[in-house]
């Protein structure tokens, strides 16, 4: 493709929360490593959206950093994408305060990550997680993205964004915004379930349910043989229970189909037995994670080379924040 075709534009971000685990690559990673070959790509850091956990000054940098390594061990390539950290680009935060003018406390106060955040944290209900999705809004239309990579939790935040643009383009008469739409696998946005037989994978659901790309071997054994089953199927063709879907799920995204098609026949004859699956799925889990875990090390060895991305990676987005930005205030009314 040649520089003078506009290609589209893919825009996404992860937060900065911890290790990356099976449920980012799958939902999220896997995808930006695709789709950076086609489209024109902006990855980010969000250590904006971080603040509304409060982290230390001292863990904040690290963190975003860790991300970033993880992102370029996973093959996320500087030369293809841009890369770089959301606090690097205040551009940011000037469109989520434009978002925030249009944005409604009722509308905010349904969304769904909302509601769990204030469940698991009633003394923490800070603004910054009330107006988590006008800044999701910003982060995605600060470069007019029209695709974004995510897992199947935040499809509820793309529609917000969909909102959001519109509301938007018709309070100033103007197309300024595209209406961008979440891109998962051709199946649909991906959940990866936790190892505790219930919900997504994830911080949410504890470390022990959770595989991060950086757990040694052991680990992952470990965590693997404790992962919820129950005493087997009682009548053959019988549908899977929660705990045994989830263990089904995890080995079609690493093992082969010969592997997740003869525990199934098992499971289906009434055959199977889960110590055996999971002794399979440990080993697959390993071959899929180990050489990630070591390009994870590598990647972060090399501070100069991640001192020489973050740079550049800061210089690509902020160009395009700044045409947006320029664009948004014009139509806004403020003087050129
Ligand atoms: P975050 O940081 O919670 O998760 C990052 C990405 O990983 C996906 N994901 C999963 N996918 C499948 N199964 C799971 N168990 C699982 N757990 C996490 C998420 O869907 C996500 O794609 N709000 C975002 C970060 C963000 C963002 C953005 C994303 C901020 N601004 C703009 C896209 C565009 C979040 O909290 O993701």
């Amino acid at each position: 493709m040649t520089d003078n075709i506009k290609r589209e534009v893919v825009c996404s971000g992860i937060r900065p929360t911890g290790n990356l685990h099976l449920g980012n690559y799958f939902g999220a990673l896997r995808n930006f490593v695709k789709l950076q070959e086609q489209y024109d790509c902006y990855f980010f850091v969000a250590d904006y959206h971080s603040l509304t956990t409060h982290p230390t000054p001292g863990n904040l940098y690290q963190n975003a950093r860790q991300i970033l390594v993880q992102y370029l061990a996973v093959g996320l390539d500087p030369e293809r994408a841009t890369i770089y950290f959301q606090s690097d680009l205040p551009q940011t935060a000037e469109l989520y305060l434009f978002f925030n003018m249009n944005a409604y406390l009722g509308e905010l106060e349904r969304v769904t990550s909302f509601k769990d955040k204030v469940r698991q944290n009633p003394n923490n209900v800070n603004a910054g997680l009330l107006t988590y999705p006008t800044l999701m809004a910003a982060d995605i239309l600060i470069h007019k993205a029209t695709r974004v990579p995510v897992g199947k939790d935040q499809e509820q935040h793309l529609e917000m964004t969909r909102t959001y643009a519109q509301r938007f383009n018709s309070m100033y008469g103007s197309e300024v915004f595209p209406l961008p739409q979440a891109v998962g696998s051709p199946a649909g946005l991906v959940k990866i379930p936790a190892l505790n037989g219930s919900g997504k994978m994830g911080k949410s659901e504890g470390e022990a349910s959770t595989i991060f790309l950086t757990d040694e071997p052991s680990v992952i054994r470990k965590k693997i043989m404790k992962a919820k089953s129950d005493s087997g199927p009682t009548e053959m063709n019988q549908k899977k229970p929660e705990e045994i879907e989830n263990l089904f799920s995890l080995l079609k995204a690493v093992s082969k189909l010969e592997t997740v098609e003869y525990f199934d026949d098992l499971y289906n004859r009434c055959q199977i037995r889960y110590g055996d699956l999971k002794k399979q799925l440990a080993e697959d889990m390993v071959a899929f994670v180990e050489p990630l875990r070591q390009r994870i090390l590598e990647v972060g060895a090399d501070e100069e080379g991640l001192r020489r991305i973050i740079d550049r990676g800061k210089e690509k987005a902020r160009a395009s924040a700044d045409r947006t930005i320029a664009e948004v205030r014009h139509v806004i009314g403020y003087r050129d």
